[in-house]
């Protein structure tokens, strides 16, 4: 039987953070479903948040992110980012980290939205790319164990402990149990549960799921994040960074529409914000085509190539457009999700040895709205405290014993010989659609529970998956009906959450409920699986420094 002291599932920044703050001695495996510099760290564009220049404070960084979470996000746990981060800065620098200078030669920084100071560190355009290969080499020096292209299909608890988790080698087919003392769940967000996301095909939420089927709850996952700018129909992220070196938006009569919603901080308002405003701009008939246009023409060639070279590309390859020459058409899409499995500051969940860290943790940091280079910085901090805390935690545990694996490996062989019945394709796309039509920027009761009964039809015919590859090796097929077991339980838990909120607050704007609610809804939601079907609870949000307050950009 293969053991580890720690299991870390999922390999993107959040999991490589973790992996390199365990001590060397630990005995630590990593597995990811992707080869680690694939995880979708990598596809992070603009910039990562640290309180570092002079001028700035931790306590600048904690007000913007209580204000930009609504009041939801858990303040003990964003004084604890807010803190932290400088020194996690620093320390990435000392590891080799790459970030862009400015003219003094120090760590350059731009504004980003909801920021009251240009606090975000970047490496040009390309920020996540630079952090996933930095970490990939410490992972390399650190020695751990790299399960890469195994996929997770369910954890092991016995004895009230998570001590493993049940794997399938995609290279080979084979269904094995790992045993570990403690396991760290960092596998990212679900932007996949909608149909049209920034987020890479490998963004289905399973770590999410995992943790969710053995019965640890999920939480704030009503509010999904989307991003102002992304390029119509494939979703591909437009960086904030784009705003934040001064680019501007506009409708179709040529007006800068951020300056009615946003009158100080117009474009860098907060993402919520600024989506809510593009969207009812293209719903009132002032769009273009189902989009509004970014316009840099006026920071140059010269700045775009230097500041923003990836965007450049992605704009000519995606959209035809010279970014020197024209305005590119853009649409909000869906970005991140804010809530996750529940862990305290220590990135412990509610099962004891089981642990988690990065998007598909909720802490919380971000409540109902994320502020933008604050989600790589979660990845940082607390993925270096979960790795942390889960080697303190595993020093003390001994390897309980395994059971079989006959029972998991006999439901995955069914899913993978399973012969009649629909494409894989038609189901997701069916949820994807339900819930971009009905779990949208904008909801409303009866929407939502015509979404909920749609989602509900859906789910009997998970149980009827045609899949034309029925073998061993490589089987992407059979990985993707396991998705989308995923997909479907997420879609569920969000769609519940949000048809439960009533009021609007953050990235949650219900048509019927507009405001916010701080007498009835300052709490989060916890959504449990139980044998009778989804349950939720609610608990307190942590005020500590910033006090309740009407949120204004
Ligand atoms: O716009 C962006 O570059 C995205 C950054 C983020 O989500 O933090």
């Amino acid at each position: 039987m293969t053991t580890h002291d720690v299991l870390i599932i999922g390999a993107g920044l959040a999991g490589m953070r973790a992996a390199v703050a365990i001590p060397a001695h630990l005995n630590v495996g990593i597995i990811s479903k992707v080869h680690p510099v694939r995880s979708h760290s990598v596809a992070a564009e603009g910039g990562i948040n640290a309180a570092i220049h002079p001028d700035d404070s931790w306590e600048a960084h904690m007000y913007d992110t209580v204000k930009g979470s609504d009041w939801l996000g858990d303040q003990d746990a964003i004084e604890v980012l807010c803190q932290e981060a400088p020194q996690d800065i620093h320390r990435l620098e000392q590891m080799g980290a790459l970030f862009s200078r400015d003219a003094a030669g120090r760590i350059a920084q731009r504004n980003f939205g909801g920021l009251g100071f240009p606090r975000t560190c970047y490496v040009a355009d390309r920020t996540g790319h630079a952090l996933v290969h930095l970490l990939y080499e410490q992972l390399l020096k650190r020695n751990a164990t790299v399960y890469e292209e195994w996929y997770v299909t369910s954890l092991i608890v016995q004895e009230g402990v998570c001590c493993g988790a049940t794997v399938l080698n995609i290279r080979d087919g084979e269904v094995s149990a790992i045993g570990a003392k403690a396991v760290i769940l960092a596998t990212g967000g679900c932007g996949r549960v909608y149909k049209i996301s920034t987020n890479g095909l490998i963004n289905t939420g399973d770590g999410m799921a995992l943790a969710y089927r053995a019965g640890v709850p999920l939480q704030d996952m009503e509010f999904i994040q989307f991003h102002p700018t992304t390029l119509k129909e494939t979703g591909i992220l437009i960086t904030e960074g784009a705003r934040g070196e001064g680019g501007y938006l506009f409708n179709s009569r040529g007006e800068r529409f951020m300056e009615k919603y946003a009158p100080k901080m117009k474009e860098l308002a907060s993402r919520d914000v600024v989506s809510r405003a593009a969207y009812q701009e293209i719903m009132e008939g002032r769009g273009v085509e189902g989009c509004v246009m970014l316009d840099l023409r006026h920071l140059g060639k010269k700045k775009i190539l230097e500041k923003l070279p990836q965007i450049w590309e992605l704009s000519q390859t995606y959209a035809g457009v010279n970014l020197a020459e024209a305005p590119v058409p853009i649409t909000p899409g869906v970005h991140y999700v804010m809530g996750g499995i529940k862990t305290n500051l220590w990135g412990e969940t509610p099962l004891p040895g089981l642990y988690a860290a990065g998007e598909c943790a909720s802490v919380s940091v971000h409540g109902a709205n994320r502020l933008g280079g604050n989600a790589l910085m979660e990845t940082i901090t607390y993925g270096r405290r979960t790795g942390t805390s889960a080697a303190e935690f595993s020093a003390k545990a001994k390897q309980i014993p395994l059971p079989d694996v006959k029972e998991e490996r006999a439901r995955i062989d069914a899913i993978r010989l399973s012969s009649k019945g629909e494409k894989i394709g038609a189901v997701w796309g069916d949820v994807g659609s339900i819930m971009a039509d009905y779990f949208g920027i904008v909801r409303a009761k009866d929407r939502m529970k015509e979404g909920v009964q749609q989602l509900q039809s859906v789910r009997p015919r998970l149980l009827n998956l045609a899949l034309m590859d029925h073998g061993h090796i490589f089987n992407m097929e059979l990985i993707e009906a396991l998705q989308l077991y995923s997909v479907m339980d997420l879609a569920e838990v969000i769609a519940t959450a949000a048809l439960h909120r009533e009021e609007s607050r953050g990235a949650h704007f219900r048509s019927d409920f507009p405001k916010r609610d701080d007498t009835h809804w300052l709490k989060h939601t916890l959504s449990y699986k139980t044998e009778t079907g989804l349950r939720l609870e609610y608990q307190p949000v942590t005020l500590t420094r910033v006090p309740l307050a009407e949120r204004a950009y």
